[in-house]
């Protein structure tokens, strides 16, 4: 049987096969109710734990144009969740007769992938949390690559909340793996986190420095831009080459809301930037395309509306020929050249019972039920691992080998010769010995 296949973060597709689906979803897009011989009797579920306009309906209306049906559990609240049952278990029962593919948002961080390893049909994440969305990164790449022509090399302005966007997380990983430049101007306090910046240094190489966006006009009123340049920069980049950061063009600016529903008590929004035509006017943005994922608040200002370089409702109409290529290709309906990528990381399971992440969103943390645990190992020198749900770096202090049951410091020779399917991680001694494990003398 062909192996299932998840869309659960933009790293589940190659580069080559997000280039042959943006060339079916431009075919779908010619006329969008030629297709629906693709997929007849095909039916996809939506779970939805969240509030979704345009991501729910576009799956659906994507569904129906391919010749399939589909079930919406749109308000979880109605459903079996709310008398308490798991996420892992409501996945065993849909996936088992009901549907052909589950689409699922749900608030939690890693939500998605516990779903996919629960699931015997393909699980597309429809966000989980502040973690990622990766089909609104398909969206919002094939936009780029419909009005600008090519992806790779490409400059790129992200704004405001970048710190709780999933929709950034996803296409910053994306533009990363496109070799783009990428110039971050957060609302103050709503920087990238940490865990992002690592990762796209150390799995997509992409190098963060801090820098003065002052030529971007209005644009940049907060002073601490950080700009994302390849390590390998793309010939066709527009940055100085000699680092000194000048951004003479740029391709596109993509502003997103403030994620007030996951701020906590300290994120303060007061006087969050609004885009407009005069922000629009400094001269490195003349020419480029302004993004939005949706919904708006107050951060597009609606004297944008009418400019041609205003995008943001074109981008979420493309929401349905991508979706139809994402559901087809993930059905098995559609043949397509291009080789699935290679794993990127591989996670390991963590065996003993206590879980080492720290994110109090993570449904590692939220779902104890049917909880799966797993890491990857980010750096073997020094020891780095990051929770395998939820993507944010597990603090380690000591670190223990499940065969000898001993532990040693993150840094000791003796725990970087672990093997990596044999590491436990530990807060202190007290945690360590707790769980059976000895010091070396
Ligand atoms: C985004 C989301 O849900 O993350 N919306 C969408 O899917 N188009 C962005 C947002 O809610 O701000």
């Amino acid at each position: 049987m062909p192996r299932i296949r998840h869309l659960v973060s933009v790293d589940d597709l190659s580069i080559s096969e997000i280039q042959e689906l943006f060339n079916k979803a431009k075919d779908f897009s010619k006329d969008l109710r030629s297709w629906s011989h693709l997929c007849p009797g095909r039916i996809s579920a939506s779970l939805f734990y969240e509030a979704s306009t345009r991501t729910r309906l576009s799956f659906e209306s994507s569904m129906q144009r391919l010749g399939g049906g589909v079930l919406t559990a749109a308000e979880m609240r109605t459903s079996s969740a709310a008398k308490g049952e798991s996420l892992a278990d409501t996945v065993r029962v849909v996936s088992g007769a009901y549907a052909d593919l589950i689409v699922l948002r749900h608030p939690s961080e890693g939500a998605a992938r516990l779903a996919a390893e629960f699931s015997q049909v393909p699980v597309i994440n429809a966000g989980d949390g502040s973690h990622e969305h990766p089909t609104q990164t398909l969206c919002d790449l094939y936009t780029l690559w419909i009005e600008k022509g090519e992806l790779e090399g490409l400059d790129v302005v992200l704004a405001g909340d970048l710190r709780y966007s999933r929709t950034i997380h996803s296409f910053i990983y994306a533009l990363a793996r496109f070799c783009a430049n990428i110039v971050c101007v957060p609302h103050r306090g709503l920087e990238l986190p940490d865990y992002v910046l690592r990762r796209l240094r150390e799995e997509y190489g992409a190098e963060p420095v801090r820098a003065d966006a002052s030529e971007l006009g209005e644009i940049s009123r907060e002073s601490d831009a950080v700009y994302l340049t390849p390590a390998k920069p793309h010939q066709l980049s527009l940055f100085t080459d000699s680092r000194r950061l000048r951004v003479d063009r740029v391709d596109a600016v993509y502003m997103t809301r403030p994620q007030t529903e996951r701020h906590g008590e300290s994120d303060e929004i007061e006087s969050y930037f609004q885009l407009g035509q005069n922000a629009m006017s400094a001269k490195p943005l003349r020419e480029a395309i302004v993004m939005h994922p949706l919904p708006r608040r107050d951060e597009i200002s609606a004297d944008l509306d009418d400019d041609p370089r205003s995008l943001y409702f074109k981008q979420a109409a493309r929401g349905v020929p991508i979706r139809m290529a994402i559901l087809a290709h993930l059905l098995g309906c559609l043949e397509l050249q291009a080789s699935p990528p290679d794993v990127r990381t591989r996670l390991f399971p963590i065996e003993v019972g206590h879980n080492p992440c720290p994110n109090s969103s993570c449904i590692t943390n939220t779902e104890k039920r049917h909880q799966r645990l797993a890491f990857k190992l980010t750096s073997r020198d020094p020891l780095r691992a990051a929770c395998g749900y939820c993507s944010q770096e597990i603090p380690i202090r000591l670190v223990g080998c499940s065969t000898t049951r001993h532990y040693h410091p993150r840094d000791s020779a003796s725990a970087r010769r672990i093997r990596p399917d044999h590491l436990v991680f530990f807060r202190d001694e007290a945690q360590a010995t707790a769980l059976g494990f000895s010091a070396t003398r």
